[in-house]
């Protein structure tokens, strides 16, 4: 069954420059239990794109579109409604667990404020229910942690934290905000692993916002490209993987070590992420484009089914998959 469906989302900052469009035309869909990623450099559109379903923009900031939890409309409800939606049916993880932490709080204390809040439990009952999600998270000794402070813990450690304060209420949907950027790479994999774990144990849906498609190969399902805003290809994985149709995913994955194909070298895409209240007429990602045509630069291309990928790109499917 469909968990959540978002439909044409777009998100615009209104600034001193103008309007910036950081998120343009997103559209998708996520079942019960199912994994989906969201990928692209940075400023490419990802958190606002999750801010947006939480009803967290910036003051300056203002989403259209449509967002549907079980059908329903959740775009645009009232505070009181979307805090009830927040962390009993949606939850998030930010992209810093340090600055998400209270610094002055004990481990304790955050965990039982939730649960305090959404649930309305004893402070015993929540204590309990603390150490049980702590340890759900592999964290050692959890009943000894709650009365620790956030920096007695390391990155990857604080990081569990984060993920067992989300997981609190039960939420059916994890949005996870790059949540293994800041450790290295074998921490990486662990916390990679848990959520796959955690994933299974609770029947949790997740959407997994990350700039490294090297993590999403074995974690998602489906995957969704941004650039500029803009989805540039999106659809399973596995083809995404196996067949990109698009030049940017086509970059993406050169630049990405992997295991499971022959790789000479690395690639990194010439050029910069564009300005975001300069886009171009045509296709964000034209300037950087080893396949640009001169339509791309004065025309959008639309979003359209081809096999299993949808993309958005004017340049042939067999001209960039050769
Ligand atoms: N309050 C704001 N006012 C104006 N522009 C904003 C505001 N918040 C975000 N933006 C712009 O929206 C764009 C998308 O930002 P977003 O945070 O979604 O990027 P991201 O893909 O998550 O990047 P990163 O990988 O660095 O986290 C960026 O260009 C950013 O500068
Ligand atoms: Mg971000």
């Amino acid at each position: 069954m469909t968990l959540l469906e978002i439909d044409n989302l777009g998100v615009t900052f209104d600034t001193a420059d103008g309007d910036v469009h950081a998120v343009n035309g997103l559209s998708l869909k996520i079942n019960e239990g199912e994994s989906l990623a969201i990928v692209g450099e940075s400023g490419s559109g990802k958190s606002q794109s999750a801010f947006a379903v939480m009803g967290l923009l910036a003051k300056n900031g203002r989403a259209t579109g449509s967002v549907k939890l079980d059908g329903s409309e959740i775009l645009g409800l009232p505070e009181r409604k979307l805090n009830r939606i927040r962390a009993e049916q949606i939850a998030m993880i930010f992209q810093d667990p340090m600055t998400s932490l209270n610094p002055y709080l004990k481990i304790g204390a955050q965990m039982s404020e939730v649960l305090t809040l959404h649930k309305g439990i004893s402070r015993k009952q929540a204590e309990a229910e603390s150490v049980q999600m702590l340890d759900a998270v592999r964290i050692p000794d959890a009943a000894g942690r709650l009365n620790m402070y956030p920096h007695e813990f390391s990155g990857g450690m604080r990081q569990r934290i984060m993920i067992a304060i989300s997981l609190l209420c039960r939420p059916r949907l994890l949005i996870a905000d790059e949540p293994t950027t800041a450790l290295d790479v074998t921490v990486q994999a662990q916390i990679m692993t848990l959520l796959a774990e955690i994933q299974k144990e609770f029947g949790t849906a997740m959407i997994l916002i990350t700039h490294d498609l090297g993590i999403v190969a074995d974690a998602c399902e489906c995957t969704i490209v941004l650039y500029g805003g803009r989805v540039m290809e999106q659809g399973p994985t596995d083809d995404l993987f196996a067949k990109p149709t698009h030049p940017y995913t086509l970059g993406l994955l050169k630049a990405v070590p992997r295991l499971d194909i022959d790789q000479d070298e690395l690639e990194t895409i010439p050029g910069e992420p564009p300005d975001m209240s300069r886009l171009p007429a045509g296709c964000p990602f034209c300037p950087r484009c080893g396949f640009s045509k001169p339509r791309c630069s004065t025309t959008q291309p639309e979003l359209r089914l081809e096999g299993q990928l949808r993309r958005a790109c004017h340049a042939d499917v067999a001209e960039v998959a050769a």
